[in-house]
């Protein structure tokens, strides 16, 4: 391998590196990068292994969780001093492949509103704490608004009678999954298990949070009411009242909106990483379709929701693990 191969094999290791930071359904991590080196390019690929049957049949969460990876694969490229250009869903008869990012120098300068981000990348934490009751300046909000956009997506923030609803509806189907189960929550989700056990995937129980005392967040009890053993026990709290919740909504609802829907999400919460707030999703009423529905506003007119996110001045999420590069990424000429 030529010093020059050498070195840009090292660049794509750490691009890689910052592209699997992002989040995931359950912290699966559904995603395969191959490098072309005769391409110079990145290509993005879905791993069904890594699929939820039962809470994502339709793999909808796999593409946004692949798209929160090509985001930060972006971030990652401007800000070592590519402009990557990126083709998405590229092989129609190839569902597997979700992306072709290019290398190769091309015309145009860096995108400044995506190489900012990048220090947000290893900041940005699902926070499954309690928030502050304050609310955010309406200056922030619309910024946040803003960056969902430039992916092509639609970010509202909820209040009055459609805040209450979408509550309602994340909390009966909260409490319907704790009592029907889910067995892909119990392949990912290792209660007992800590961060320091270096288990590569899935969430350690140090990343769950406290069960709700009071309060409306919809936050996940990943305990499912047992009580967790060893001195991590998350205890109880008092959440927010008035959550402050963003829903993210596309036009329409294929692979490609999904995908646009990943890069939106994780648009949306570097930006809100990098302004102090914390963030965390709430997907329980998206895995059902008859609930998913609900979510909508039919005034606002807005397409199919794709994610609900949860914004606050709180503490920051803990760390969940990630699988090494050269598990993810291959290397061929
Ligand atoms: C499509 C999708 C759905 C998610 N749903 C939830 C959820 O309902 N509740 C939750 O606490 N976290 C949810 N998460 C967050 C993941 O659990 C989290 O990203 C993963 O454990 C990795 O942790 P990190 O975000 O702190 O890096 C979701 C993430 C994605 C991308």
């Amino acid at each position: 391998m030529s010093p020059t191969s050498f070195a840009r094999s090292e660049v794509v290791e750490s691009l890689v590196r910052d592209a699997s930071m992002a989040p995931s359904m359950h912290n699966a991590q559904p995603w395969r990068f191959r490098y072309s080196r005769g391409g110079d390019s990145i290509t993005l690929r879905a791993d069904p292994e890594r699929a939820m049957p039962h809470a994502d049949p339709q793999l909808r969460a796999l593409h946004l969780g692949c798209g929160a990876a090509l985001f930060n694969l972006r971030v990652s490229a401007q800000h070592a001093g590519f402009r990557p250009v990126v083709t998405p869903l590229p092989d129609p008869d190839d569902w597997q492949t979700l992306a072709h990012v290019s290398l190769r120098e091309s015309a145009g300068t860096i995108d400044p509103g995506l190489a900012g981000l990048y220090p947000a990348i290893a900041q940005r934490r699902t926070s499954r704490q309690p928030f502050d009751e304050r609310p955010i300046p309406d200056e922030l909000a619309n910024r946040l608004v803003e960056q969902a956009r430039a992916e092509g997506a639609q970010l509202a923030f909820l209040s009055g009678w459609h805040l209450s609803l979408v509550l309602d509806v994340i909390e009966e189907a909260e409490l319907d999954s704790q009592h029907s189960g889910d067995p892909d929550e119990q392949r990912w989700v290792r209660t007992g298990v800590q961060l320091s056990d270096a288990v590569p995937d899935g969430i350690p129980e140090t990343a769950f949070g406290p069960r709700k005392k009071d309060g409306r967040a919809p936050v996940r009890d990943f305990t499912r009411g047992r009580s967790p053993a060893g001195d991590t026990e998350p205890g109880t709290a008092s959440f927010e009242h008035m959550p402050l919740l963003g829903l993210l909504c596309t036009e329409h609802d294929h692979p490609y909106d999904w995908l646009a829907a990943g890069q939106a999400m994780e648009r949306t919460v570097l930006a809100a990483t990098r302004e102090g707030l914390a963030t965390s999703f709430s997907t329980q009423a998206l895995e059902r379709s008859e609930l998913r529905w609900l979510l909508r506003d039919p005034v606002w007119g807005a397409g199919p929701v794709q994610m609900v996110i949860r914004l606050g001045y709180g503490a920051p999420g803990r760390a969940t693990p990630r699988r090494p590069v050269r598990e993810v990424l291959d290397i061929v000429e």
